[in-house]
């Protein structure tokens, strides 16, 4: 007789065991926000990711194609649009000749606060698929040396490909775990980015099962683990002596 197939049942609403961990976790004042997060989509954005491109232009032609573009103000050369017009700036040339990179506002952030500076040394230790590393190679200005690193092999090939795409000569991509680098290579890079995997609970969405149907406590404590022996060996491959006497090691998650 053949095996019947195991199919999760779709759960109704958030696990209560990670609201009651939320609870424990976060004052009791901050839960009108934090609930209303799990009810809103974010909405999308890009940024301009080949140099030279003039943000007034890209504005114009966007919309002569129906898609509105509105500039960030604290973040150079990023922009949002409503999320029905993805599908749209998807088939536009920009996109397709990855002149510009649809990333989350959150997460260019990241770069910025690393502060890459040409010349440096830099690893991007957990890299894929890449939206941080493109720009951290963008801002070298083809100074310096990007290793972009990834250990898992599909993602790793994203990974590359969306650099090889943009023709960088500065950048290194390979596919290692993370937690050698400190072992091998200490001392090593001015600044290191850690954008460690994580039990992705930041993404989810109460309408969309999806989103936490694998989440459980155990993952949580697996993640743990992991952050910290890649923590460790991020620290180890710093070089000493960042700026202000403090390592140059953003972490994210
Ligand atoms: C949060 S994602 C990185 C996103 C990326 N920084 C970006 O902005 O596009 C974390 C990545 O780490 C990879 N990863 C997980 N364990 C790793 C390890 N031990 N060493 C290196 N990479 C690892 C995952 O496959 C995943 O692609």
């Amino acid at each position: 007789m053949a095996k019947k197939k195991k199919v999760k049942e779709k759960p109704e609403g958030l696990p209560a065991l990670f609201l009651e961990r939320l609870k424990m976790i976060i004052p009791e004042a901050h839960w009108p926000l934090i609930e209303e997060s799990f009810h809103r989509k974010a909405f999308i954005s890009f940024r301009l990711q080949k140099e030279g491109i003039n943000p007034l232009e890209v504005i114009s032609k966007l919309k002569a194609l129906n898609i509105h573009a509105t500039s960030v103000d604290w973040m150079p050369e990023a922009f949002v649009i409503p999320e029905a017009e993805l599908k749209l700036l998807q088939e536009t040339e920009y996109y397709l000749q990855g002149q510009i990179y649809v990333q989350n506002l959150s997460s260019m952030i990241v770069p910025m606060i690393l502060n890459p500076m040409p010349g440096e040394r830099i690893l991007d230790m957990t890299a894929a698929p890449g939206s941080k590393s493109t720009q951290i190679a963008k801002m070298l200005h083809g100074e310096g040396h990007l290793y972009a690193n990834e250990k898992i092999r599909n993602r790793f090939f994203k990974l590359k490909a969306n650099l090889e795409s943009q023709g960088y000569q500065n950048v290194t991509v390979s596919m290692q775990t993370g937690e050698i680098y400190g072992r091998f290579h200490p001392h090593f890079f001015d600044r290191v980015l850690l954008d460690a995997p994580c039990s992705s609970e930041g993404r989810f969405l109460a309408d969309n099962p999806k989103t936490y149907l694998y989440w459980k406590p155990l993952k949580i404590k697996e993640m743990v683990s992991k952050q910290r022996n890649l923590i460790k060996s991020a620290i180890k491959t710093l070089r000493p002596g960042g700026d202000n006497g403090l390592f140059n090691l953003y972490l994210c998650s």
